[in-house]
Order: structure tokens, then C-alpha cells, then sequence
């Protein structure tokens, strides 16, 4: 039992050295991230950008190892898929695409289960994902 716990604790602390690193903060490029309402930004703010934009605040648990590989993970997976600090480097199709995503995504998937457990006011409330969908439909219909 005491070599077991010895083990781990040794494990633990070797896990730590495994460098796995995603910036916190990446400034943003000129004109770059997206303008929304006021109203439509509060939310994604709240509940989106610490994986969707630049622009993420990473509890201290997120820095130990192994939470920070899926924490980081997420984040980069998240900015990788769809980063609203780069929204408009990205063409009208590709912005047609996301938004035509978003409301589908928001019903089933987002923000990530995972993220909500400890993040309870990202939750997004029926208000909310109407807010969003009908934001999210309208900026696609003017795109056309
Ligand atoms: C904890 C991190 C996290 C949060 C918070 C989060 N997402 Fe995501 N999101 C991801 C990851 C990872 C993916 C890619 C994998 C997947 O689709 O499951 C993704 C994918 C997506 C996609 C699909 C993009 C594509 O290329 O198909 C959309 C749309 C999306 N998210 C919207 C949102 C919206 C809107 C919010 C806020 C209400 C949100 N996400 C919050 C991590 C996150």
C-alpha cells in the first residue's frame, strides 16, 4: 500500500515536467475579433471565449497536471474549431458556416458539459440561447 502511494505521488509529481503549454492571452490582430451587440458579446464572454477567443482565464487547478491536459486541450481544440479573437480574418463562407453552427452547438454540446460542472454562471439560460440563435441567424442571412 505505502509503495503504491509512493508510486503515485511520484507519478504525480513527474506528470508536472510534461510540458504541455496553451497561452492564456494572445493579443489581439487589428480589426480582427468579432463585433457583436452588446448583449450577444456578454454571453459568449461569459460562457464561450475561455475556449473560443484568445482570451482565456485559466483557473490555478488548471495549471496542475493531469486537469491541465484537458483543460488546455479544450482550449486549444476550442480556439482551433472555431476563435472568435480571429473572426474576421475568417472568409464570409467560413463565418457562414460557424453561424449556421452555433445553434445546433449551444442545444447539445456547448459550453462542453465538463467546463459547466465548475463553471456554473456559464450555464446559458433559455433567454440566452435565443439571444445567441437569433443573433447567430440574423449575421448569417446578412452575410448572403
Ligand atoms: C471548455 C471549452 C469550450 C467552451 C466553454 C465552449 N466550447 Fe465550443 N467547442 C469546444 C471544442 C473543444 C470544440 C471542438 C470539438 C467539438 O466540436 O466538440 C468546440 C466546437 C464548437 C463549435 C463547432 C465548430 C466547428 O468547427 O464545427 C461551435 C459552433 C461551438 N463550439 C460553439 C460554442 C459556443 C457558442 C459556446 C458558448 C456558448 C462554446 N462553444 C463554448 C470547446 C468549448
Amino acid at each position: 500500500m505505502k509503495k503504491l502511494l509512493i508510486a503515485i505521488i511520484i507519478l504525480f509529481v513527474g506528470i508536472q515536467f510534461i510540458p504541455y503549454d496553451v497561452p492564456a492571452n494572445i493579443p489581439d490582430k487589428q480589426g480582427e475579433p468579432l463585433q457583436a451587440p452588446k448583449e450577444v458579446e456578454a454571453i459568449l464572454k461569459r460562457s464561450c471565449y475561455d475556449c473560443h477567443s484568445n482570451h482565456t482565464n485559466f483557473p490555478w487547478y488548471s495549471s496542475v497536471a493531469p486537469v491541465s491536459f484537458f483543460t488546455k486541450m479544450h482550449v486549444k481544440e476550442g480556439r482551433k474549431h472555431l476563435n472568435f479573437s480571429k473572426w474576421n480574418s475568417y472568409s464570409d463562407e467560413k463565418k457562414a458556416k460557424y453561424l449556421e453552427k452555433i445553434p445546433k452547438a449551444i442545444k447539445s454540446k456547448m459550453p462542453l458539459p465538463s467546463y459547466l460542472l465548475i463553471h456554473k454562471d456559464a450555464k446559458l439560460s433559455e433567454a440566452d440561447k435565443k439571444t445567441l440563435s437569433d443573433w447567430a441567424s440574423e449575421a448569417a442571412f446578412d452575410l448572403e
